[in-house]
This record gives C-alpha cells, sequence and structure tokens, in this order.
C-alpha cells in the first residue's frame, strides 16, 4: 500500500493516465459537485475537481502522504473546499453522497489489493443515485509472449547461476508469481480479453475468465503477457498495450514453469481466476498450448498460493481450530497498549518495557521504536 513520494511523482508525470483523468473529470464535475477521491495521495485528482468548480471534495488515504496533499491544497487555495480523510475509504463515513467518485487503485493491474472490494464499496456507500465512477470499466488482455531475458533473469536464474546447488525451490517458487514484463517481452500472436471489471455493476472481486490465445508467430513461449485498458467514463480511454506508449503501470508477466516452443496454428487455452484472500489477490490459471491439430504441447496449472512462504508450522497455526498463545512479542504489545492510558509518555511506556522484556528489546532505542509505531498506529 505504501508508496514513496517519488512514486506519486510518477504517476503524475504519466501524462496519459493524467490526460485522460483530467478529460474524465472536466466531463463529470459541474460547479456545485460534491467529489469522493477514493486514494488520494498527493491530491491531485482533487485539485483538479476543485479547479473544475466542485462544491466540495472528500479526499481519502490512508498512508501520510495526506500531509503532502493538504499542503497542496492549501498552496492552492483549496483547503476550505476539501476535507481529508486519513483512513481506508471502507472505514470512513461520509456526510453525504458523491456526484463523483474518482479513484486509481491499480496496480500493475487492476486486479491489486482490495481495489475492487474498495470500488464496490466506494460505488454502495458514497455514490449518489445517478453519480458518475471514474473509471466506469477495466478490460483484462493477454496473450502469448516470448520474453527471453526476463525469464532468463528472473526464473532460469535459479538454475543457471547456482553455483552447483540444487536452488529449484527458489526457481519454482517465482514461477507461481507474476513481474513486471521487461522490453524484452514480445506477443506470439494477437491479445484477447479475458476479465472485464465493469465497477458500476460488478458485485464480487473475485472474477474468473477464459480464452483462446491463438499463436501467429514462431517462437519460444515463455509466459502469459496481460495489461488492462482503462475506459474512465464514456469515450475517455486509456490503454496499456504493448504497442502505445508506456504508462506507469507496465505490464504483468505471467511466466509458464517451462518454456515451449510454438508455431503459428497453435493455440493457448488460458482460464485465470482471481479471489481475494487476506486483503490481496490469489490468482490460479491453467494453460493447455495445443497445434492446430489438436496435439498438446504443453499443460500447466499455477497458483500464487504456491508463492506463498506457507511453512506447514504457519498453516497449521492459520487452522480455525488452532488455540493461540501470546508469544512474547505479543505480551510485549499487550503491554504497551495498555500503558497508553493518557497518564505515561513514550519514553516511559519504553522503560517499562525494556524492564519487562530485555531480551526481546535490547536497548532503549529500540524499545523507542516500537512504542512510537504502536502509538502511531493504535493511539491518539
Ligand atoms: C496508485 S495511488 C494513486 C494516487 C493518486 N490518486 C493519483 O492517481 O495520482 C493509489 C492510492 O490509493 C491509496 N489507497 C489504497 N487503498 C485505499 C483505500 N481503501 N482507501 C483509500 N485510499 C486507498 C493508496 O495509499 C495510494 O495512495
Amino acid at each position: 500500500l505504501e508508496y514513496a513520494v517519488k512514486d506519486y511523482g510518477e504517476m503524475i508525470a504519466d501524462t496519459v493516465r493524467m490526460e485522460a483523468y483530467h478529460e474524465a473529470l472536466r466531463s463529470a464535475v459541474r460547479p456545485g459537485s460534491v467529489v469522493a477521491d477514493i486514494g488520494t495521495g498527493t491530491g491531485i485528482f482533487a485539485l483538479i475537481a476543485c479547479q473544475l468548480g466542485a462544491d466540495h471534495v472528500f479526499a481519502i488515504e490512508p498512508s501520510e502522504v495526506i500531509d503532502i496533499a493538504r499542503q497542496c491544497a492549501e498552496a492552492n487555495g483549496y483547503a476550505d473546499r476539501i476535507t481529508f480523510y486519513q483512513a481506508r475509504s471502507t472505514e470512513v463515513d461520509l456526510p453525504r453522497r458523491a456526484d463523483v467518485v474518482v479513484s486509481d487503485m491499480r496496480g500493475i493491474l487492476p486486479l491489486y489489493d482490495a481495489n475492487v472490494l474498495t470500488a464496490i464499496d466506494a460505488r454502495t456507500r458514497f455514490l449518489a443515485p445517478g453519480g458518475k465512477l471514474i473509471p466506469a470499466r477495466d478490460s483484462l488482455w493477454a496473450t502469448v509472449a516470448e520474453a527471453d531475458e526476463t525469464y532468463a533473469r528472473s526464473v532460469d536464474c535459479w538454475v543457471d547461476h547456482a553455483r552447483g546447488f540444487d536452488l529449484s525451490a527458489a526457481r519454482e517458487l517465482v514461477a507461481s508469481t507474476f513481474m513486471r514484463g521487461r522490453d524484452d517481452t514480445r506477443a506470439l500472436g494477437p491479445p484477447a480479453c479475458l476479465i472485464e471489471l465493469d465497477y458500476r455493476k460488478i458485485e464480487s472481486p473475485n472474477v474468473e475468465g477464459a480464452v483462446d490465445l491463438a499463436v501467429d508467430t514462431q517462437g519460444t513461449a515463455h509466459g502469459i503477457w496481460m495489461w488492462f485498458d482503462a475506459e474512465l467514463v464514456d469515450g475517455v480511454m486509456y490503454s496499456n498495450r504493448p504497442d502505445a506508449p508506456d504508462l506507469v503501470y507496465s505490464r504483468a508477466f505471467f511466466p509458464f514453469p517451462q518454456p515451449v516452443q510454438v508455431a503459428p496454428g497453435d493455440t493457448a487455452l488460458l482460464r485465470l481466476s482471481a479471489s481475494v484472500f487476506d486483503d490481496d489477490y490469489l490468482f490460479a490459471w491453467s494453460t493447455t498450448i495445443a497445434t492446430s491439430a489438436g496435439r498438446e504441447k504443453a499443460a500447466f496449472r499455477q497458483t500464487t498460493l504456491d508463492s506463498l512462504p506457507l511453512s506447514p508450522g504457519l498453516l497449521r497455526r492459520s487452522s480455525e481450530y488452532h488455540r493461540p498463545v501470546l508469544a512474547a512479542r505479543g505480551r510485549s504489545t499487550l503491554l504497551v497498549l495498555e500503558l497508553m492510558d493518557g497518564t505515561r509518555t513514550i519514553g516511559e511506556i519504553a522503560d517499562e518495557l525494556t524492564a519487562s522484556f530485555p531480551s526481546t528489546y535490547r536497548s532503549r532505542s529500540e524499545a523507542l521504536r516500537a512504542v512510537t509505531r504502536l502509538s502511531q498506529s493504535w493511539a491518539r
């Protein structure tokens, strides 16, 4: 969730994205409109909405960058028209519904973090009847791709640079996830639309799609290349497709467990499902590559679940039948939270912490850091 300010700078510097959002806001915001900006970051959409005449903007952002947004609102004379909420939007109640709800919470793909859940919640609780949701829709596209260098550097490095060791466990893990596609990636066939996310009516963040991906070029298929097209409002779109200018999101590359030699006429049947687990997405996908005569060349089943370092102990401790007992860290956290009753300073709490848990907190500065962090998260 946490971005650095330089990351927000890259988002603002993406002129294709920004022009499209500016255009969408121009078409949706009227003088007197109320706007909700979900994930305001440094506040750019809130400022544009004010400039377009919005009566009021509710700008919501859980991370500390909201202070920069506040300063920018002040610097541009809009502080009295923007109410900032430092929280996740799902934890916020707005005093009134908004005519426009705007956000860009995508990662490499729109299926990122709790993005879709957040959009559903914002539509349901914040949007006035007949209001505009920006973005309206994202479509996920996929194609079979060759990516020699990406594959060599990310997947095969665990064999090619293993220095005689068996590092296949790491290779397996990397081949169970997706990564940013590099410049070496090239499509071996035309793209096809795999999944549509229509934020105006989607009801569940869990989605799936299946598509036949044609191959029209001889080559080595290293995986599936995926990106999205965005429709912000009717007629205002941008595309992250490979032959369009690069956008800040880049594109996703889902490596195969093994490269496959493909030829024109081959087809890859791709099925992908994405479901929210613990506030992020778990992807499961299968790919079956066959010749035009129907001979199967390869069949893979992959899931990002295999990329999580889930030890048997962690799995056991995650079971609903497990009876947890506080460990030392838990006991010390409990003590700190109990001591935050308004009578002690952070320094005094840190002193009690080091006295009670000398082997967990070996220095006062370590204890001070821990208490400050807990105070920032849980106290006023
Ligand atoms: C990709 S940045 C976009 C920032 C800015 N709106 C822009 O487009 O330049 C997404 C922001 O959404 C915030 N965010 C993520 N989930 C959120 C939620 N549930 N409620 C509010 N903000 C959220 C993140 O902290 C991040 O600052």
